[in-house]
Formats: C-alpha cells, sequence, structure tokens
C-alpha cells in the first residue's frame, strides 16, 4: 500500500492538544512538591559586587533557601562547546563570584514556596556595586577580528577595491540593523528535579540533548545522568538553542532545596537571561557596468558580542555567492561589549546580510535605471563562485518569474512616488532570498506492533514548524501504513540523539533518520513474517520488532553547493502625513526542494514573512548606551506585529524542484529562509513608495517624515 502522505496537507496531529490545552509546555508540568526561583539581576553592566545583603530576604514568608555567589556550591563548569555555542569564549557562570559582566547578570536565586514569595523576596535583596566603566554602545569601540582562523572572517577574490574604483556605476552605503530579541508566546522555563545524582529537567529547549550536555559538563555529571523533556514548545526562533543560565539556576536550586525548582523568566528577563539578535553595521559596495553586471562588490560588517565570548554568525554567507561577481571583498568584525552574548535568530546572519546586500543591490538598479529582477537576471552565477562548486539545485530565475506574475510586477511603474491609492503613497518591491541546506547526523527508532501499527521516535524539538505531523508523515510514507496507524514522539533525550531544531535542519536530518529506520523496520518485518503485506507478517510475527538507525550526510557538500533560493515581494502602503507604512501583500516563491506538508510549509512562510514585517518595521531593543539596560524589555513597548500588522494576501508558492543531491528526501528547509529578504523587499517598497532610502531598520514613521 502506498500511502502518499509525504506532499499531503495534513492539519497539526497535535492541534487538537495545543488547542485544548493537553499539550503540556515545560513550566505546566506538575512536578509534586515543586518550589519556585525567582533570579536576582545586576543593575550595573560591569563591576564587582561589594556587598550583597540577603538577610530580609531569607526571612520573608516561604523562603527556602536565597543563593549568592556567597553561599552557591561551587560548579564544575568544564569547557564545553555544543554546537549551538560561540567557539570561542567561555559561557556565563552564575553564582560563582563577585564580577558583574553585563546588566541582567544573575545575582541572586531565592527559591520559596510559592512564586509570590519567591518574587516578593527577590525584591527584599539589597546590592552594592563596585561600578567599572564599560563599553555598551556599538560605536564607542573599535571592532576587531573574531579570535581564530581569519578566512572565515575576511575574503577576497579578485581586486574587488580597483573594481570598485573603475565601474562605471556605483553604490556605496551603510545599513544598520539594531538589537533585536526572540518574543515567543512561551516565556523560556525550566523544572528541575533531583533523584540522587540523577536530574530530569523539563525545560523549553530546541535540542535536549543539547541541554543535557551543558548541564552535565556545569555540574561535573555524565550526561546520561540527565533526562530532558521538552514535548511542546511554544515557539523560540533560536532563543532555545542554547541551555542560559535560568537552567543551571534551576537545577542549582533544586540541589540546594532537596526539592525540584521552577524558574519561569518573566517578559522583561527575556531581554538579558536569554540571547538576542546583534546590532549590526554594514557597510556594502556594489559597482557594476552599464549594462548591469556586477564588477565589485565590497561588503564590510561588524556586529556586538559580549565580552566573554565571541558570537559570530552567517552574516557575509550569501553575499559570496548569491550574485555573479569576479571581485568580492567580505569582512566581518565584533565590537566586544559588556552586554550579555547575541544568539541565533531565525536566519541569524543570512537575514541581517541578506537585508543590506538585497537593498543595496535595489539602490544600483535604481542608479542604472533597471527594473530590479532583471538586474539580478544579468548577474544570475553559473555555479558557486565561492566554493567554486556547481549548485545541486538551483530556482532563483524560476522564483523570481512565477513571483513576479503572481505580485503583478509587470504593472509597477518603475518612478518612485508614482503609484497611488487615493492619499496614500504605494510601494513595491523585491529582494532574493536564500539560506543553506543543512544536514547533520540524527537517529530514529521505529517499532512495529503486532496490531499492524507502528511508533516511531527521536530526540528531536518542534518548535512550531510542525514537526510532529511532518514526521509522522515521513514515517507513515516509509512504512506503508496510513497516519493514523503510526505514531511519532519526540523531544525527550530518552529517545534516539538528533541535531538541535535550528538551521532549518531538522526534516534533512531526522526525517532521513525516520525515513531510514521506518523502511529499514518494515522490510525486517516482511522477512521476518513471510508475507508481503505489512499487516499480515506483524500479525505471522506476534511481537514488536524494532530499530534505531543513524543517518548522516554523505560526501554531497564536497561536490555541490546546498541552499534553498526564493523570490520575495512586497506591496507597501504609506500615509504621507503620518508616516505609517502598513505592508498590504507579501508574495513569495521559494525553490526548497520537496516539501513535505504544503500546509505546515505555507504556515511557516507566513510566519518568516510576518517576522520579516517585525524586522522590517517595528522591532528595536532600544539599549541605553550608559547601563545596557533595554528601556522597552516589555510587549508594551518592543513591537512585533500582530494580526492587525499582517496583510491580507500572503501568497506562498513552492516550485517544483527535485534535488537529488542534497539528502535523502530531497528537502531543503523552510523555517529560516522565510524570513530572509522579507525586509529588503519592504525596504525597497518603502523607497519605490516614498523616494526615501532608509538604511537603518525599523522603518518607524519619524524617519519617514
Ligand atoms: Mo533557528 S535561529 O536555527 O532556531
Amino acid at each position: 500500500m502506498i500511502t502518499a502522505a509525504i506532499g499531503q496537507p495534513v492539519s497539526r496531529v497535535d492541534g487538537r492538544k495545543k488547542v485544548t490545552g493537553g499539550a503540556t509546555y515545560a513550566a505546566e508540568f506538575d512536578v509534586p512538591n515543586v518550589a519556585h526561583g525567582s533570579i536576582v539581576r545586576s543593575t550595573v553592566a560591569s563591576g564587582r559586587i561589594t556587598v550583597i545583603d540577603s538577610s530580609a530576604a531569607e526571612k520573608a514568608p516561604g523562603v527556602i533557601a536565597v543563593l549568592t555567589y556567597r553561599n552557591a556550591p561551587k560548579l564544575a563548569y568544564a569547557e564545553h562547546h555544543g554546537t549551538t555555542d560561540p567557539a570561542v569564549g567561555e559561557r556565563l557562570h552564575v553564582l560563582q563570584d563577585d564580577r558583574v559582566n553585563h546588566q541582567g547578570h544573575p545575582i541572586a536565586l531565592v527559591i520559596a514556596e510559592t512564586l509570590e514569595q519567591a518574587i516578593h523576596a527577590a525584591t527584599l535583596i539589597r546590592a552594592t556595586y563596585a561600578s567599572e566603566a564599560g563599553a555598551i554602545d556599538i560605536g564607542g569601540v573599535e571592532p576587531v577580528p573574531p579570535t581564530g582562523e581569519a578566512s572565515k572572517w575576511e575574503t577576497r577574490r579578485g581586486d574587488p577595491e580597483k573594481a570598485l574604483t573603475s565601474a562605471e556605476v556605483k553604490v556605496d552605503n551603510s545599513y544598520v540593523i539594531p538589537r533585536e530579541n526572540h518574543n515567543p508566546i512561551e516565556m523560556h522555563a525550566t523544572i528541575a528535579a533531583w533523584d540522587g545524582d540523577r536530574l530530569t529537567l523539563w525545560d523549553k529547549t530546541q535540542w535536549v540533548d543539547g541541554v543535557a550536555d551543558e548541564i552535565a559538563a556545569v555540574f561535573g555529571i555524565p550526561a546520561e545522568n540527565i533526562r530532558v523533556a521538552s514535548p511542546f514548545v511554544g515557539g523560540a526562533f533560536g532563543s532555545g538553542l542554547r541551555a542560559w543560565s535560568h537552567v543551571t539556576l534551576a537545577a542549582l536550586g533544586a540541589r540546594v532545596a532537596k526539592r525540584p525548582v521552577k524558574i519561569m523568566l518573566s517578559r522583561r528577563e527575556m531581554y538579558y537571561g536569554t540571547g538576542y539578535r546583534p546590532h549590526t553595521v554594514q557597510r556594502v559596495a556594489l559597482g557594476a557596468s552599464r549594462d548591469g553586471h556586477l564588477a565589485a562588490i565590497v561588503h564590510d560588517a561588524y556586529h556586538e558580542t559580549s565580552g566573554y565570548e565571541d558570537y559570530t554568525e552567517a552574516l557575509l554567507d550569501a553575499t559570496r555567492f548569491l550574485h555573479s561577481c569576479p571581485n568580492v571583498y567580505t569582512r566581518d568584525r565584533l565590537a566586544r561589549l559588556n552586554v550579555h552574548t547575541p544568539t541565533w535568530m531565525r536566519a541569524p546572519g543570512e537575514v541581517s546580510g541578506v537585508f543590506a546586500l538585497e537593498t543595496a543591490m535595489d539602490e544600483l538598479g535604481v542608479a542604472l535605471k533597471m527594473d530590479p529582477i532583471e538586474l539580478r537576471l544579468r548577474n544570475e552565477p553559473e555555479q558557486d563562485e565561492y566554493k567554486n562548486l556547481p549548485f545541486s539545485s538551483r530556482s532563483t530565475k524560476e522564483c523570481y518569474r512565477i513571483g513576479a506574475e503572481r505580485f503583478g510586477w509587470s504593472q509597477r511603474s518603475s518612478e518612485p512616488r508614482s503609484m497611488r491609492d487615493g492619499g496614500l503613497l504605494v510601494g513595491w518591491g523585491m529582494a532574493t532570498a536564500t539560506y543553506p541546506m543543512n544536514f547533520a547526523p540524527a537517529s530514529a527508532m521505529a517499532r512495529l506492533l503486532p496490531d499492524g501499527t507502528a511508533e516511531v521516535a527521536a530526540a528531536a524539538s518542534d518548535i512550531g514548524p510542525g514537526t510532529w505531523t511532518s514526521m509522522t508523515q515521513v514515517a507513515a510514507d516509509a512504512l506503508g501504513l496510513p497516519i493514523d496507524q503510526v505514531k511519532f514522539t519526540l523531544g525527550d533525550t530518552s529517545l534516539p540523539k538528533t541535531p538541535p531544531q535550528g538551521g532549518s535542519m531538522t526534516m534533512a536530518s531526522v526525517g532521513s533518520a525516520v525515513q531510514a529506520a521506518c523502511r529499514k523496520v518494515r522490510e525486517d518485518a516482511l522477512a521476518r513474517g513471510g508475507a508481503n503485506d505489512l499487516a499480515e507478517a506483524m500479525r505471522h510475527i506476534g511481537e514488536p520488532i524494532e530499530v534505531t538507525v543513524d543517518s548522516k550526510p554523505g560526501d554531497a557538500s564536497q561536490r555541490f553547493s546546498m541552499h534553498a533560493f526564493g523570490g520575495v515581494f512586497a506591496e507597501v502602503a504609506i500615509d504621507p502625513d503620518l508616516g505609517q507604512t502598513r505592508v498590504r501583500r507579501i508574495v513569495g516563491a521559494y525553490g526548497a526542494g520537496r516539501i513535505i506538508n504544503p500546509k505546515t510549509s505555507r504556515s511557516q512562510c507566513i510566519g518568516g514573512m510576518i517576522g520579516g514585517i517585525g524586522m522590517a518595521l517595528m522591532e528595536h531593543s532600544v539599549v541605553d548606551p550608559r547601563s545596557g539596560r533595554v528601556t522597552n524589555a516589555n510587549f508594551a513597548e518592543y513591537a512585533i506585529p500582530v494580526h492587525a500588522d499582517a496583510p491580507a494576501v500572503m501568497d506562498v508558492t513552492f516550485v517544483d524542484e527535485h534535488d537529488p543531491h542534497v539528502n535523502p528526501l530531497g528537502v531543503k528547509g523552510l523555517g529560516e529562509i522565510s524570513i530572509v529578504g522579507i525586509a529588503a523587499a519592504i525596504s525597497n517598497a518603502v523607497f519605490h513608495a516614498t523616494g526615501k532610502r532608509i538604511r537603518e531598520l525599523p522603518i518607524t514613521p519619524d524617519k519617514l517624515l
């Protein structure tokens, strides 16, 4: 029986649980005898604690323990860099000494019977500091190269400076993206419970195995002694890729209190206790011939990081291969500040770099008086000119064609301010999108039961893309079973190991493992049961049979450059009196390989589009340059798109793309490409509407008036 579950717009198998409250999120696990933790955070950005007085807090009602650096147990903090940690530097140590590294650095943990008691007692702790002058503002320090291999951060081919100088047409500008914070609906939370030397963590995370490894290193215990469960995650966008200090504090608190301890960050704490998209400054200079062929690209960038870790991201990767150009220079540097470490936030690096590159391309098109699609078509590369490898597949032209057609691009009048709707200025803009195909080793278990149904499992997280559902489809397809006869489970370190749910790699990685495990167990069953029909074979066998399979990439990445591509189009309407921009339509066409579930895939893409609206028009964590405080660390003042900001038209097309090289499933990933290019398309549309080029995000009304 062929189920053809792959490719079907299956509704979420966990949808009913989610809308009825049956899905249990980290803070909701009903752990008996749980106590509550509240973190006290520093009010200075840099210095030492001179006095910390917790006596009043200790006497407050319900308080079980108060931990500061003076009485907290010493932790091992063994050297450990998981794949989602910065490779250089050392993670923040908490309650180990009197140092304060950033505004909001944890300086105490209060554990009490109730959450209210913990929060109240935390307000009674008094700390004084020997504050040190620190650098908070990105403009206040000289950017430096990241530590380590220089060739990663600075690349050159041809003679870009000379080519730029002699180019017939050039544009040369700086683009600024402010700090942005992840704002998932579910805030980070951990419940920690010790049983002797074994620890259980119910945690909001994108990587249960990563949390176990990290906490094992911090406490100096074997990772096998730690179980991490994270079956449901209410959004994360990268904030759940590392185990932040509250996870350590929950485990530490539980050890001292000799009871399970729950810590949930407040919305405000999300701006201090987890990472963020770094404030980034980028110069992009493009030189071209009059007929629109790129002669030179210079992309020189720097962004903020902490004083204790070198956070770097793929800011310049797309610039090196997206458009054909013989002379390319890229350089990334770091501004080391007294701030906490930034982290991955949806399409980290790619979305920021592509914003600058694709806005610059639009500026070049204007200088050349050339349609932006035509400009891109003239610079369509034959191969990846950075890696000197052919693309495994590249559907940019098809994406431009389909996107333009669905958008109605041919109706665009090219002059800025030439399109109106009553009193509103209308603008149309576009950009190219790209994101790498990531594929990492993963394992999965498949078990067939005598009744002919199957149980399939892997440790993976589902932060929202629909992994519960899409993996059920992959499993059903490989087993030849209807999807309602397959029960897929994820989100637990007791299940076979997987990579983080990040880098859009889950379907390629975990999906390949699930497919392989299901194929293998089916073959085994048919052989052992001596039948052509799986149900009959399992009846004969009469007992469960189970396999666990490891999957890993082959050598395709040495032979091919593998990326998803897209063309994205935006329409804005701007009130010239109020400077207010509304996005009316977004159209995206993507070549992202095989689409396992068109329904959840479309949801991913509209989520990315809405995220892109936030980036273009709203999001900005305003950091006080004197104190490092985020002055808008709340939902009232950190603006993100709500339903009323989401355009009625978000049109998503997946071009038919069969890529035999990327991975066994032929998928390229969707979670991140869906936000790439959106902010550029919107900023290009804003220019088209108004004639004003805003190079510093977000494009707020004050910048347009
Ligand atoms: Mo994504 S930033 O890899 O969760």
